[in-house]
């Protein structure tokens, strides 16, 4: 009975381990292995996921690396962590509250006030809650727009003139490749008029990933030739605890768990492009393109030039970015 399971079981293992294997060599992997020391990055959400596995990698490599987390406690004991593998690279737990403006605010400050130069800037850090809790930000947005986008997009224009001046030196955004399915609608950007829900995805997270597009999209165009350039970043379907806050049956995980043994990246495998973007030396000429699998993505969606400008002007408004500014 039991070499009767056996004669089944192997085989299904080891076609699915090889299936696997073939996937990954598709997924691309950072191929640089320079020396980054000197080098002075900056991680937002770099306390678990992605997010961590790109600390891991840029350590490895002897960078300085800024962990931008909104625990400061999680963000040290992620540091122990890598510390048990990595003893290279300088690793600087920060408090970051992309949910708060005055937070955003306040770790700017100390970033220039704290560190000369900043090289990299990781746009990292993301949440997926489910879209009928109607969870807002501390400023009162809707938490993907108000996160992911529009915290983003403040703590990146309070660093860019640092950024600017420590040329030449890059800004990864974290998008995903779900903000095909997104909608940029001017009139209900907090969702306030409810949102449709097309297929089984969250609107309100592809919309706040397709506004991350369009920003990284506008930003390259406005610093072209600074010095600094923007590379767009999706990372893959990737296992994380991203999906945390969604509840799902134990069917759902039945159904879902070969596709996942047979098309989810680890950690580390879904950070191998955000890190190509951060340092790989041949891509020192390209700005303003969107990466998956470590090479240009060719995209389904056509970018609109007049929505990229009008996201950033009202983005401009809803930050209050003059007045900090100035
Ligand atoms: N996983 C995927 O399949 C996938 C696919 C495409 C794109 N992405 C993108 O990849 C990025 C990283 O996600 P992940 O998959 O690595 O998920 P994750 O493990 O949940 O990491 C998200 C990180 O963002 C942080 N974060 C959330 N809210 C924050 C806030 N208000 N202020 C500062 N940090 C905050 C989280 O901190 P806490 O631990 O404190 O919550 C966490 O460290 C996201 O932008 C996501 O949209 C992921």
């Amino acid at each position: 009975m039991v070499s009767s399971w056996c004669y089944f079981i192997l085989p299904v293992v080891l076609l699915i381990g090889l299936f696997r294997k073939c996937r990954a060599r598709t997924w691309g992997t950072c191929k640089n292995t320079e020396n980054l020391e000197g080098r002075v990055c900056i991680v937002t959400g770099a306390n678990s996921g992605i997010g961590k596995e790109t600390v891991k990698e840029l350590a490895k490599r002897n960078a300085t690396v800024i962990l931008a987390c909104r625990n400061l406690q999680n963000a040290r004991t992620a540091i122990s962590e890598i510390r048990t593998q990595i003893s290279t690279g300088k690793l600087v737990p920060m408090k970051l509250n992309l949910a708060s403006f005055l937070s955003i605010k306040e770790f700017a400050a100390e970033v220039i006030q704290n560190f000369a130069k900043i090289h990299v800037l990781i746009n990292n850090a993301g949440v997926y809650v489910p879209f009928k809790e109607h969870a807002l930000t501390e400023d009162g947005f809707e938490i993907h727009f108000g996160i992911n986008h529009l915290g983003h997009f403040l703590l990146t224009n309070l660093l860019l003139d640092h950024l600017q001046q420590s040329a030449p030196s890059r800004i990864v955004i974290v998008t995903s490749k779900l903000y095909e399915s997104g909608v940029i609608d001017f009139s209900n950007l907090n969702g306030e008029k409810g949102l449709v829900v097309k297929g089984r995805m969250n609107p309100a997270y592809c919309n706040s990933k397709l506004a991350n597009t369009y920003f990284g999209f506008e930003l390259a165009k406005r610093i072209e030739k600074s010095g600094v350039n923007v590379y767009i970043v999706c990372p893959g379907f990737t296992y994380t605890g991203l999906f945390r806050n969604v509840k799902r049956s134990w069917f759902h995980y039945i159904i879902f768990s070969p596709i996942a043994l047979l098309y989810l990246r680890t950690a580390n495998q879904g950070a191998q492009t955000v890190l190509h973007c951060a340092i790989e030396p041949s891509l020192c000429n390209e700005t303003g393109n969107i990466y998956r699998d470590c090479k240009l993505y060719v995209s389904k969606k056509k970018l609109d030039t007049d929505v990229a400008v009008r996201l950033w002007d009202v983005s401009v408004q809803l930050t209050r970015l003059k007045e900090t500014m100035k």
